[in-house]
This record gives structure tokens, sequence and C-alpha cells, in this order.
């Protein structure tokens, strides 16, 4: 995992724009985030976090097949970040693509790579789900700004015995809601510097009550769905990693599930949510506290912009 040095506490945001610790915690469970510096992109925190993951499976980077970077924060429209990662970690044979699915960008991942990996096309691959939306923030916007943190992790995946790895996932979106979270301009829509984007904003735009809604309901949908898929209950889930968007989303969709709080892995108080990273991080943490162990059952769930969502049982 690789997340930026510089922490904003919620005592800093409290001299920046109207908010209080109080409101920040209470609404969201956030203490505080990681901030990345302006020379830091998604690149930066990706490189670093697939040296540890390579360097940890005892992989050499040439053998790399394939190298996916989930990313709504790309270090530029084009070329691919994944093909940045590529060049400076020396993965010559590997080839590199950008996935674009939000906060579920781990789970996408997570589902796109194995397939690769079970139907043959590829042996081994390094899936970095990252992001650095604080770039993206308005500072201006109280809402908002307090939310976000960057970061992001690194797993590397290979075709297995079949014991452990992916059981099941499930992916889902509803472009309905497309307009509830958007960074509207620099896109081809909006090009930055064009007639059509007089007017239009390049900051991250959130409908909060709106995505709370569907977070909730998303959670609950998708982990009855993969479970259903697995043959298997919340019994079943030893440990439950959800994207960390807010403390009660979380909770109310926990609870819903019927899955005790001891099995949840909550990172959000030190964090923020940071969208793709997420997930990977709060994964690289449970294990190193000794919280995920080998033939654990795991549950992950992401929701976010797109909207889209998906959830996947994991025998780690
Ligand atoms: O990863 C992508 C997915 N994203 C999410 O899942 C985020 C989902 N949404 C949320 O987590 C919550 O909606 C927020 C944390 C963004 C907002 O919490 P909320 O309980 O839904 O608050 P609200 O937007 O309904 O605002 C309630 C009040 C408002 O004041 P009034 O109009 O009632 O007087 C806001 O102006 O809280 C006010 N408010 C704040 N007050 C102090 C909003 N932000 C702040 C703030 N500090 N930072």
């Amino acid at each position: 995992m690789s997340v930026p040095e510089k922490v904003l506490t919620n005592q800093d945001l409290e001299r920046m724009v109207n908010t209080s610790d109080e409101w920040i915690r209470s609404r969201t469970g956030v203490s505080e985030r990681h901030i990345s510096e302006p020379h830091q992109s998604a690149s930066y925190f990706a490189i670093r976090a697939a040296q540890e993951a390579l360097d940890r499976a005892g992989v050499p980077a040439e053998s790399l097949d394939i190298i996916c970077v989930a990313t709504v924060t790309a270090d530029h429209l084009f070329p691919g970040t994944a093909s940045l990662v590529q060049e400076a970690i020396g993965a010559k044979n590997a080839g590199a693509f950008d996935l674009g699915a939000a906060c579920a960008g781990f789970i996408y991942g997570c589902e796109i790579v194995g397939s690769m990996i079970q139907n043959g096309t590829v042996e081994r691959a390094l899936l970095i789900p990252v992001d650095v939306l604080t770039k993206f923030v308005n500072w201006e916007d109280r809402s908002t700004c307090i939310l976000f943190g960057d970061g992001g992790g690194a797993i590397y995946m290979e075709a297995g015995d079949g014991e452990r790895g992916l059981i099941a996932g499930v992916m889902r979106s509803d472009g309905s809601g497309a307009k509830h979270i958007t960074i509207d301009m620099g896109g081809s829509r909006y090009p930055f510097c064009s007639p059509e984007s007089k007017g239009r904003i390049n900051k991250i735009y959130m409908a909060g009550p709106e995505v709370y809604r569907f977070a909730v309901a998303a959670m609950g949908e998708s982990c009855r769905a993969v479970l259903k898929k697995a043959g298997m209950s919340v019994d079943d889930v030893d440990l439950f990693v959800p994207h960390q968007a807010n403390l009660r989303i979380i909770t109310a969709a926990s609870d819903r599930l019927g899955l005790p709080r001891e099995k949840v892995y909550i990172h959000i108080e030190k964090y923020g949510n940071m969208a793709a990273g997420s997930i990977p991080i709060a994964l690289y943490e449970a294990e190193r506290e000794g919280r995920l162990k080998k033939g654990d059952v795991l549950m992950t769930v992401g929701f976010g912009a797109g909207l889209v969502w998906g959830a996947n049982l994991i025998r780690w």
C-alpha cells in the first residue's frame, strides 16, 4: 500500500471551512486523511504499491503479463496510468490498461483480471486500485472537502490450485444516477478551455443524501447477490471489508446484513474515502493486524460514481 505522508486533521479543516471535528466525526466517522503533494499523482502511489507487492510475492517485474490500474484520477486523460507504472517498475513483457469503476475499482478489477487468469489469457497480473481525489476537491465546499483522502494498493494475482482466491463476484451499474457524483469538466463532453466548458467546474460535485441512500441499498443488494451466487450465507463470512465512504453507511448496511461488528473492518477514521484505494489498503492493514488469515472467507463491497457497485467473495 502507499499513502501520502501529509495528514490533514479535522482540526485543520476547522480552520479552512465552517465545520467542526464533532460534525465530521459524528456524520462520517473521519478524523484525519492523507493528502498528496502537488507532484504526487496517481502513478506515484501506484508505482510504490506495485514494487512492494512484487517484493512480497517474490516475483520479478519482467514476469508480469498484465497491469491494471483501477482509477478515476489517472495522471492524464491519456496515456493510461498503467503504462506509466509498467515502464517505472520494468515490467517489459506486460500489457497495461486503466479501469474506471470509481469506488468499485477493486471489485471490478478482481473480476476482470481474475477472469483473464481463469481463461488463460494471462498468467501473472498486478491489479492496482488507486485514487488521488483530493486533487479535485473544492476546498470551499464543506459537504465534500471533509470526506476524501489519497492512496492505493497493489494486488499480485496468479492462477492457483483453486483452494484459495476468488470465489464469486457481482458487478452492477445504474447510469440514471450518473449526475449524483461527477467531475463535470475536463473530459470530451466539456473539454478544458472549450466554449462548452464555460460555467462548468472541474471539481467534485456530490449529492450526498442521494448517494447515501443508494450506497446502503447497493451494499445490501450486491452482498446478498454474491453470497447467493456462491451458495454461502453471512455466517460463512470471516471478515467484511466494505468501501469506506461513511461510517454510518457501513454500520447501517452491515446491521441490515446481520454482520456482527467484530467481522467488519473499518479504517475510515484514519484515511477518509480513498475511492478505489480504500479496499486494498484495508486488506493490507487487516492482514497486518492478524484479522485476515490464510483460508478466511472475505467479502468486499464497493459503490460509487457511475453509479456503479459490486461485491466479491475471496478465500484469502
Ligand atoms: O465514495 C463515493 C460514495 N460517496 C458516499 O457514499 C457519500 C454518501 N453521502 C454521505 O456520506 C453524506 O450524505 C455526507 C457525509 C456527504 C453528508 O451527510 P448528511 O448527513 O447527508 O448531511 P446533509 O448533506 O443532509 O447536510 C446536513 C446539514 C446541512 O445543514 P442544514 O441545511 O441542515 O442547515 C449541511 O449544510 O449539515 C450541513 N453540513 C455541514 N455542517 C458542518 C454539510 N457539511 C457540513 C460540514 N460541517 N462539513
